[in-house]
């Protein structure tokens, strides 16, 4: 082994300078000659061990070399050679023990991602706000969709139309994820791409699959079976607020992952929502979305939950100020540098007549650019 690996590496250069130098003072010419056979015997060996091993050492390789993707995935549809990249995106951010060949993958596979809004009438913030997700999505190129009006939403309620919007683009299949945000919200940290919150999120799915390691998702489900989850499985990452749901930012999965063998059900969901809302909802018992979205996962479906929904932290995607000490389990609300803020329901705890412009004027010059 050390023989042939140092040759290896030595043959173009080391024995012609080296040897060549020494042997000129002694015998020049059969020496020369002589270490010359024995550099091209040396090669030639190599060349025929090779030969007759890459194959059965192609496994070795895989564990170390990070060009396996083109040995390995040789035979495979591009489909399938995506499908272990993108499980690959799932198990490395935030790992310190991933595996180094699953780092190497993910480069080439940039995330599609659409960020979707819509906003229906004059504020004070519509600039600020406009300004804000453009900057962002044009620095990651992450594709950003606003709505401007909302036509058929007038029956049941103009925030229905963020469902409407999410649908038809994942009818689309053009875009991985998808992050519905509502308008009252800044991303307040430029640098933070959604990729890595996507992937960090799913990671924290694949550390507890299959073995049961994260007691979070345990009593959050109240199930062992919430363990048991194939992070290509998960279509939504919600997150809570000080109530169990706030659908003011959601990442939602736009397409089928390639290593997916169930179908995408984001829609069939949102389809299922509408319909608890059309039954139950009345002039009594007036239901958002965000309440339909909330008895649906919590208390409706909590099967569905287990299979395709995980919790991250608020701050991640949905952090609250101080102002609006609204916050979920973490009790964490919005510092400098958080990725994004949102001032759900400003209303309900600022004294004034423009209470979301206000705290929108009071944190953009706190953005991280
Ligand atoms: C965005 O896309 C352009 C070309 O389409 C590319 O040159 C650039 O590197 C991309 N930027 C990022 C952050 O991926
Ligand atoms: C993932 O898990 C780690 C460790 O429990 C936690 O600190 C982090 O906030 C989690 N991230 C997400 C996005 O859930
Ligand atoms: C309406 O709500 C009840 C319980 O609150 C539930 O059993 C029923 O399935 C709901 N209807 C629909 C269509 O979801």
């Amino acid at each position: 082994m050390h023989f042939y690996s140092s040759s290896r590496q030595a043959a173009p250069y080391l024995p012609r300078h080296k040897m060549g130098a020494k042997a000129h003072v002694n015998h020049p010419m059969s020496t020369r000659r002589r270490n010359q056979y024995i550099k091209w015997g040396v090669i030639a060996a190599l060349l025929i061990f090779l030969f007759f091993n890459w194959r059965s050492t192609a496994d070795e390789i895989q564990a170390i070399s990070p060009y396996t993707i083109s040995i390995t995935e040789k035979g495979k549809s591009p489909a399938a050679a995506k499908d272990g990249a993108e499980s690959a995106d799932v198990a490395t951010d935030g790992a310190a023990n991933a595996e180094p060949k699953k780092e190497e993958e993910k480069h080439d596979n940039q995330m599609k991602i659409a960020i979707v809004t819509f906003t229906t009438s004059e504020k004070s913030y519509t600039y600020m706000s406009l300004k804000n997700k453009h900057a962002y999505a044009r620095r990651h190129n992450y594709t950003l969709l606003i709505d401007y009006d909302a036509p058929e939403s007038h029956d049941v309620g103009i925030m229905w139309h963020k469902f409407k919007m999410m649908e038809d683009l994942v009818h689309a299949g053009t875009h991985d994820w998808i992050w519905w945000i509502d308008f009252d919200t800044l991303i307040t940290n430029l640098n933070i791409k959604l990729d890595d919150i996507i992937k960090e999120s799913l990671y924290n799915v694949s550390s507890v699959f299959p073995a049961a390691k994260n007691p979070d998702f345990k009593t959050q489900f109240n199930s062992a079976e919430a363990d048991g989850v194939d992070p290509s499985n998960i279509d939504f990452l919600l997150t809570a607020d000080c109530f169990p749901l706030n659908a003011g930012s959601m990442l939602v999965r736009g397409r089928l992952p390639p290593s997916r063998q169930t179908p995408l059900t984001t829609v069939d969901f949102l389809d299922r929502v509408r319909k608890y809302h059309a039954a139950n909802a009345s002039y009594e018992n007036q239901l958002s979305e965000q309440d339909c979205m909330r008895d649906m996962l919590f208390d409706m479906d909590p099967g569905y939950t287990e299979k395709h929904v995980r919790m991250i932290p608020q701050w991640k995607t949905n952090a609250f100020p101080e102002e609006i000490k609204c916050w979920d389990k973490d009790d964490r609300g919005w510092e400098k540098g958080t990725f994004a803020i949102h001032f759900a329901g400003a209303w309900a705890h600022l004294k004034d007549d423009d209470p979301t412009g206000v705290l929108m004027r009071k944190y953009e010059p706190e953005i991280v650019d």
